[in-house]
């Protein structure tokens, strides 16, 4: 399946049109302007409802930054069935990676009535909401979505699962933190780029971290419950010692044609950028990375040099030297009606908090200068805790809208489960942009 998108890739390349069309005002993007710290009119809004699939439970959910043939694409990180089973003692360990559609109305996500038990069961994690946003299809694929490299030096079995096949030392697992984006859409079909760090839980030094590229393709005319075909493109993309480019997050920029993609190390000190037209992603030839003297270039830095560095101040370390993968997440995006090009996400992860700490940091470019991150919205911690805030920046039907959700892990009756809630933040009228 992934020869004939390929294949098609190759062939149209000449003619290729991109992804959904931009909604944004079409003044110079890169334009230099003050930075400012846009705040919601509606920070304390209870959530809307919860992100679910009936069947299984998710942690850790993002989805792609524009529709996908006008439904919202997600992936997840845990997986699990959704029965009275715990995620701290589940055997077969939970599958690392889900996929999943959402419908998308005029206004929004379609937020339906959560059912009668009788209907629908598995109400320990809904019986908090009155509306819920479905994920389809139901249920997960064994092995996870996001494949291991088979016969190669990643650790694999059925569920995925590094723990259970595979001794300790060899560990090498993958986590989707960043979503599949969509770089193009010729014939009928959306492509996608996934970025995944590839890490080998025995040394997290942050040299020790590979990238693979993932290439994700999907047919306008499957059926509704057809997921995106999906295939290593290649590993070690982005070699160790590189940052893992755009699994931070990532910016479809529809006025330069660029994706820009962020990378973190993995103990988050630093954080770096890179771009590549939006036809030629499959090319590492035709990537640039950023310079903090304010250049791009050819040359891939290593992520310890200093002068690649963005100096952004997003996630901040928990705890110095407690790693990002499990806790770290956020939304870059730009936004139409704040005018700027927008960090939002998680800045605190500790439980001790009062909750859910979510901040925000705003540029006039990609590649900043950032504003330091403002505090704009506390959440309530699941039973216990909280963490991968992120933006669902394709759900939003009016500018001023701002859709998020996080994972609320909740212990009920002695059992631990992943939430999803979805919150509608709305940016403050003082937030707009000069411009509008
Ligand atoms: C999604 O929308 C389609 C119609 O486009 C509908 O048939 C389907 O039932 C919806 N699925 C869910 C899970 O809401
Ligand atoms: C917890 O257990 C009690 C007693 O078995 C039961 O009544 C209650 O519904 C359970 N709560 C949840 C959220 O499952
Ligand atoms: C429901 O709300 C209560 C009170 O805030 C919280 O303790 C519990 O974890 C929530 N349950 C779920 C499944 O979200
Ligand atoms: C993981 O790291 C350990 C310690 O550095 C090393 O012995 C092992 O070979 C590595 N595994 C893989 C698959 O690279
Ligand atoms: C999409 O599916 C349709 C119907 O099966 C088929 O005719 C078409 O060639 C497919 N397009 C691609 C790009 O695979
Ligand atoms: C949807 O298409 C898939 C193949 O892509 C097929 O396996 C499945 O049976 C189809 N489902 C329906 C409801 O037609
Ligand atoms: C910017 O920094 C890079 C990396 O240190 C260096 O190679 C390049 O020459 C610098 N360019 C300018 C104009 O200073
Ligand atoms: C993160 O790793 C770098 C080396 O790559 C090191 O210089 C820095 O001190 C580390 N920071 C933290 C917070 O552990
Ligand atoms: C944001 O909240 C955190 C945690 O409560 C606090 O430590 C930090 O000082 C706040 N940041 C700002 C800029 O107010």
């Amino acid at each position: 399946m992934l020869s004939l998108f390929k294949l098609l890739f190759i062939l149209s390349t000449g003619t290729i049109t991109f992804a959904s069309p931009s909604r944004r005002p079409v003044d110079p993007p890169l334009l230099k302007r003050d930075n400012i710290n846009p705040s919601f009119s509606n920070p304390n809004a209870e959530p809307v409802g919860i992100v679910i699939d009936p069947t299984v439970q998710r942690d850790s959910c993002v989805t792609s930054p524009t529709l996908v043939n006008g439904r919202s694409f997600w992936l997840c990180r845990d997986t699990d069935k959704l029965t009275n089973e715990d995620i701290t003692t589940i055997n077969p360990f939970i599958v690392h990676s889900s996929a999943a559609w959402s419908n998308m109305t005029s206004s929004g996500p379609e937020l339906l009535p959560i059912p009668p038990a009788s209907q629908q069961g598995n109400t320990q994690l809904t019986y908090n909401y009155t509306s819920q946003l479905l994920q389809y299809p139901p249920g997960y694929t064994k092995g996870g979505y996001v494949p291991y490299v088979v016969g190669g030096d990643e650790c694999s079995n059925t569920f995925g699962d590094p723990g259970t096949d595979c001794a300790p030392t060899t560990e090498v697992i993958i986590y989707p933190n960043s979503p599949a984006y969509p770089v193009a859409s010729p014939s009928g079909s959306t492509f996608m780029a996934l970025y995944e760090p590839i890490i080998n839980t025995t040394n997290t030094a942050n040299d020790n971290i590979e990238c693979s590229l993932y290439f994700l393709g999907y047919n306008h005319s499957s059926n509704l419950t057809t997921l995106p075909t999906i295939s290593l493109w290649k590993e070690a993309f982005f070699p160790k010692g590189a940052y893992c480019y755009g699994s931070y997050g990532g910016i479809v920029n529809e006025v330069d044609n660029y994706l820009y993609l962020y990378g973190q190390t993995y103990n988050r000190s630093s954080t770096a950028l890179a771009r590549v037209p939006l036809n030629e992603y499959l090319n590492i030839n035709e990537y640039q990375y950023y310079y903090n003297n304010g250049t791009w270039s050819n040359v891939q830095p290593h992520v310890d040099d200093a002068d690649a560095n963005l100096n952004g101040q997003f996630v901040q370390p928990a705890t110095p030297g407690v790693p990002a993968q499990g806790y770290g997440q956020g939304t870059f995006f730009y936004s139409d009606y704040v005018g700027r090009y927008v960090w939002l996400g998680q800045t605190h992860f500790e439980q001790w908090e009062p909750g859910v700490q979510v901040g925000v940091s705003t540029s006039a470019n990609p590649y900043g200068p950032w504003t330091a991150a403002q505090n704009i919205t506390l959440l309530p911690h699941g039973n216990p805790f909280g963490y991968s805030s992120v933006v669902h920046p394709e759900m939003s039907t009016n500018d001023q809208d701002v859709w998020l959700s996080y994972t609320a892990y909740v212990r009920l009756n002695d059992t631990n489960y992943y939430t999803q809630p979805l919150y509608k933040f709305e940016w403050s009228s003082s937030s707009a942009s000069p411009g509008l």
